[in-house]
């Protein structure tokens, strides 16, 4: 590119645009000018700066507010005054999709347009409603986020939050939807990372008055926030922290006593991770420890008889057509039990609080219009990558795929349609891997089949399955590999049922609402996203396993939330419209 065109902040106003030219563009504007935003048309793109730099003050808001895009460097605050002055001017209802890898800086990104919107935004009679916005944020990611190797503030949930406007464009509310939240990290994380902020908060804080009820100690102390070795992060209070998720929750009026019930469902989660399972020496059968106190905290946190817990964690229930009888779990079953149990309990409770922080931003005056941000968890790989692995980076193709078709397959189409001139560019499309994934007889369906019909030796026969599956070219197109142990355990998600019985009993009038049975749950869940499907889903297996993680990700991603793919889709409507520029430069 001639010298002149280097250091442009629109990258398409380069004469060559290729991916070496790209990158020198952004390394000499990052470089030189320590500018970590260029624009790409109306795509913003981002490079972390990993450190705080000071273009994100109010005065920085105010100067972007009611200007123009291309008048202005690019900003983050651009993009976000861009979907405002549409909603505004056009009338339409606008997303801001952030997209990138783990640790890209997605998720402080989507807080930044948060705040451009709770201020340009904020109204006249109901003063903190931004606020409430906002504050649902660090709640968020106290329950949601966690230390990964790639990131010490890690998304392990996807979320899209839409912003709701009244006719005068004043902020009048808020609803949020999440997505697929890493269930397997509150029993386990590995070398270097932390289970959720919220558990280490609460640790740190235990010597509070208020908190001597729940028993807690150092994180070091429970089994489930010390399996990766190192409880703290850099640069965090957890114990400061946990004041600033308090402050939150009051401010979006969660009463003192409710969240007093949270951190207590909590405080139970890390007591039960160390109620001490011993086998029996038949090698088929299990015990509690004699007097063990964590299962008594347990058991007092959640207001559930000791007695019945006790025994149900090592004994289940086998029901026949004639009759039902009982059977000893193995230690290693009466573990995996636990363990899932735990998971289940941490994921109601996210999923209450998410219900609640809606509650509170639900407004009764007429939604006129909204803007929409998206942030997921960014593609990930590690050393050992897994199901969850598996689930994130299928999400991501997905948007990948969306993206590849409309910027690239359909709008060369359009060129050629219209006899523009244009040199089809050869893309990397990845439907054979999502193909791989979805299709009738892809991994989802074999996982689902496995666990239907493989009780125990479900490992065994998924390493046959995936053997030949890496013959195919899909496979190799992920360029991750997954580690297959586990994966039929965790599709599975199983909870016994007589577990479950014992907390719906429960005293605690919170505790027993949580564990009520909703129907086929979370998959079908009516949500306040409405927004029509576009092309019809892969078939849907039948009935029996349709509880599976890996079926709810599929329903997620392709059928009812099309939701989440609509959204990519309404977003690239207008691309398509900045792009029509692109063929005469
Ligand atoms: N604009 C920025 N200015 C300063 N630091 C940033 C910026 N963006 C990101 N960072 C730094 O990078 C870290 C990771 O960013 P972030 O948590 O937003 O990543 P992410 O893309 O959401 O990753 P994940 O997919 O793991 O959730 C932040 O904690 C922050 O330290
Ligand atoms: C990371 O998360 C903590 C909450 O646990 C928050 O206090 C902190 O500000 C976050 N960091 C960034 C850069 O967003
Ligand atoms: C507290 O929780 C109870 C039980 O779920 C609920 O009925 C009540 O509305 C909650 N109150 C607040 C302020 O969140
Ligand atoms: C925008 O969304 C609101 C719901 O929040 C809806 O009532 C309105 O009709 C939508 N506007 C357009 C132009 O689609
Ligand atoms: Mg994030």
């Amino acid at each position: 590119n001639p010298d002149i065109l280097v250091g442009e902040n629109d990258l398409t106003a380069l004469s060559y645009l290729h991916e070496p030219a790209v990158l020198h563009n952004l390394r000499v504007r990052f470089l030189e000018s320590n500018h970590i935003y260029t624009y790409c048309g109306i795509v913003l793109v981002a490079i972390n700066p990993y450190e705080q730099l000071q273009i994100y003050g109010e005065e920085v808001i105010n100067a972007y507010s009611g200007q123009n895009m291309g008048d202005m460097d690019p900003h983050i605050f651009a993009v976000a005054e861009e979907a405002y002055k549409q909603m505004a001017r056009d009338e339409r209802n606008q997303s801001i999709i952030v997209s990138g890898e783990s640790g890209a800086g997605k998720t402080v990104s989507a807080k930044y347009a948060m705040r451009f919107f709770a201020t340009v935004g904020g109204s006249s009679n109901d003063a903190n409603v931004e606020e409430k916005v906002l504050a649902s944020n660090p709640i968020m990611e106290a329950i949601g986020n966690a230390k990964t190797t790639r990131n010490d503030n890690s998304s392990r949930f996807g979320k899209y939050i839409q912003i709701v406007f009244s006719k005068h464009y004043h902020i009048i509310g808020a609803n949020m939807r999440t997505y697929l939240l890493e269930k397997s990290r509150v029993v386990f994380q590995a070398e270097e990372e932390r289970n959720y902020h919220i558990f280490y908060q609460l640790c740190a804080s235990a010597s509070l008055p208020e908190f001597k009820e729940f028993s807690l100690n150092s994180a070091e102390e429970f089994h489930y926030t010390s399996l990766g070795e190192n409880i703290f992060i850099e640069g965090v209070n957890d114990a400061e922290d946990l004041v600033k998720t308090r402050e939150a929750f009051s401010l979006l009026g969660v009463k003192e006593s409710n969240q007093s019930s949270i951190f207590k469902i909590l405080a139970s989660i890390l007591h039960l991770g160390n109620v001490a399972i011993v086998a029996e020496r038949d090698g088929e059968s299990c015990r509690i420890a004699r007097n063990d106190v964590h299962l008594q905290h347990f058991c007092r946190l959640l207001g559930v008889e000791l007695q019945q817990m006790e025994h149900w964690l090592c004994h289940r229930k086998l029901a026949t057509a004639s009759e039902t009888f009982m059977k000893t779990m193995s230690s290693k079953q009466a573990l995996n039990a636990r363990d899932a149990l735990a998971k289940h309990i941490y994921a109601r409770l996210f999923d209450w609080i998410v219900e609640h922080i809606n509650k509170a931003l639900q407004t009764s005056s007429k939604q006129h219009s909204f803007i929409g941000v998206l942030d997921i968890y960014g593609f990930e790989t590690f050393e050992v990558n897994s199901f969850e692995q598996f689930c994130i980076n299928y999400a991501n193709e997905k948007l990948q795929q969306q993206f590849n078709s409309h910027v690239f397959k359909l709008e060369q189409e359009e060129y050629m349609k219209e006899q523009i001139p244009w040199t089809l560019i050869d893309f990397y499309d990845n439907q054979p891997c999502i193909d791989l994934i979805e299709a009738r007889l892809g991994i989802l369906d074999l996982l689902d089949e496995e666990c239907k019909v493989n009780q125990n030796l479900g490992l065994v026969t998924m390493e046959t399955s995936s053997s030949s599956l890496a013959l195919h070219q899909g496979f190799l197109l992920f360029q991750v590999e997954y580690q297959c142990e586990g994966f039929l355990e965790k599709n599975r998600d199983t909870v016994y049922e007589e577990q479950i019985n014992i907390l719906k009993a429960s005293q605690f009038q919170l505790v027993a609402n949580l564990f009520q049975d909703k129907d086929d749950a979370s998959s079908s869940k009516s949500s306040k996203v409405n927004i029509r499907p576009l092309k019809t889903a892969p078939k849907v297996p039948n009935k029996e396993h349709r509880k599976t993680v890996g079926h709810q990700v599929r329903v997620w991603f392709c059928r009812d939330s099309l939701n989440l793919l609509v959204l990519v889709l309404i977003f690239l409507e207008t691309i398509r419209i900045s792009a029509a520029g692109y063929p005469s430069r």
